[in-house]
């Protein structure tokens, strides 16, 4: 098994450094002449063309993945997309119209509850594409169409690398709807093409910076709760980052959509409560930052998370992680690294098992 993990302590350490590889396998093929080509699976521009809606199914982590799909979808292709967790969708009679496509994401290609929401789409009517890790599973089988991640096998129960792969083909088929729809044009969709191609090796400083977040880890290691907080895409993050952290270390927190926390949740936030502000993107980086005052005033010890050329006021927050400059639709890819390590670490530090969680499995073939 040492041999394996490859002179890492834990597979979840190695998958998280496996991430730029996986990111530039998923990616790299998938561009020809500068844009986004899906054709391989057999989708048609004329087929995206006439979509009126994306449904983004899955379970767990990759669902945090369909969130931010759904996001950069809406953003770059103006049409509408929605998410559901795959055990809600199955049971909710879903209104799905003919010209509806059901995205369904899954790492294992096996998770019971995607697969019945899959069979469940396909029984409606719609049309279905599969966005997978493991070739011929279940799940590749039984869609119309099938995108594979390129991530390899993932053994840590927590997944990390996965989730990486799961959002550079979402942008994909988002950067690929925009052109196909006229919602960018050509050289619009060149640049963020240019600019995704661009977040494996930005990945490489933060992964380097571990030290930092080792350090981070072990002034947060002793607390019981804590809370993520972002907006847009870095919601969808919070959700992930909370998800990692409860799942390996077995710390209670919570993700909430920075502009919530005054409608409840600030209520719990004391003296010395642990928030992690993640605040990437340009357009409400203000509004967040105003969301970190509320709570710094009622005492919070604050992580900040932003870009490298934010302006942070002195004091605004008690520590911040910078991250590299990239255009904010993709900064998710970046920002991932940092919730993973501190979640990782969090682990370590607290004598967890991180590759093999209690009471979670890495493939939940039952209901
Ligand atoms: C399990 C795993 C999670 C994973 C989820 C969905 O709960 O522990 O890490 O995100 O299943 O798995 P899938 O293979 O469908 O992506």
């Amino acid at each position: 098994e040492a041999a394996e993990k490859g002179g890492y302590p834990h597979f979840m350490l190695k998958e998280i450094h496996e991430q730029q590889a996986a990111l530039q396998a998923t990616i790299g093929p998938r561009i020809k002449n500068g844009l986004p080509d899906l054709s391989e699976c057999g989708l048609t521009d004329e087929y995206l063309k006439g979509l009126t809606g994306i449904h983004i199914v899955g379970c767990g982590t990759a669902m945090h993945a369909g969130m931010v799909g759904r996001t950069a979808i809406e953003k770059m292709a103006r049409l509408p997309a929605f998410t559901q967790i795959a055990s809600e969708f199955r049971y909710s009679d879903p209104i799905l119209h003919p010209g509806d496509l059901v995205v369904i994401i899954s790492q294992s290609g096996e998770t019971l509850d995607t697969l019945a929401a899959l069979k469940l789409a396909r029984e409606k009517g719609a049309k279905t594409l599969a966005v997978v890790n493991v070739v011929g599973s279940s799940i590749a089988r039984a869609a119309d169409w099938t995108l594979y991640t390129h991530a390899g096998p993932e053994i840590a129960v927590a997944s990390t690398k996965a989730y990486s792969v799961q959002l550079a083909v979402m942008y994909l088929l988002a950067l690929r709807l925009a052109l196909a729809r006229g919602a960018l044009d050509e050289h619009e969709v060149g640049y963020l093409t240019e600019q995704l191609q661009k977040a494996p090796a930005l990945q490489q400083p933060l992964l380097k910076n571990c030290d930092q977040i080792q350090y981070l880890a072990s002034q947060f290691m002793n607390s019981t709760d804590l809370f993520f907080m972002g907006r847009g895409f870095d919601y969808s993050l919070s959700l992930e980052g909370s998800l990692k952290l409860k799942e390996i270390s077995y710390v209670h927190s919570e993700a909430y959509a920075a502009g919530e926390l005054k409608h409840g949740t600030i209520s719990l936030v004391t003296e010395g409560t642990p928030v992690i502000a993640l605040a990437t993107q340009d357009d409400v980086f203000e509004k967040t930052l105003s969301n970190v005052k509320e709570v710094k005033t009622r005492g919070a010890r604050v992580i900040l998370l932003c870009k490298e050329e934010a302006v942070v006021p002195e004091g605004a927050a008690d520590y911040v992680v910078r991250l590299p400059r990239l255009e904010s639709v993709f900064m998710p890819l970046l920002m991932i690294v940092p919730l993973q390590l501190f979640a990782y670490y969090m682990s370590v530090l607290r004598g967890c098992d991180v590759d093999k969680p209690r009471n979670l499995a890495k493939s939940v073939t039952v209901e």
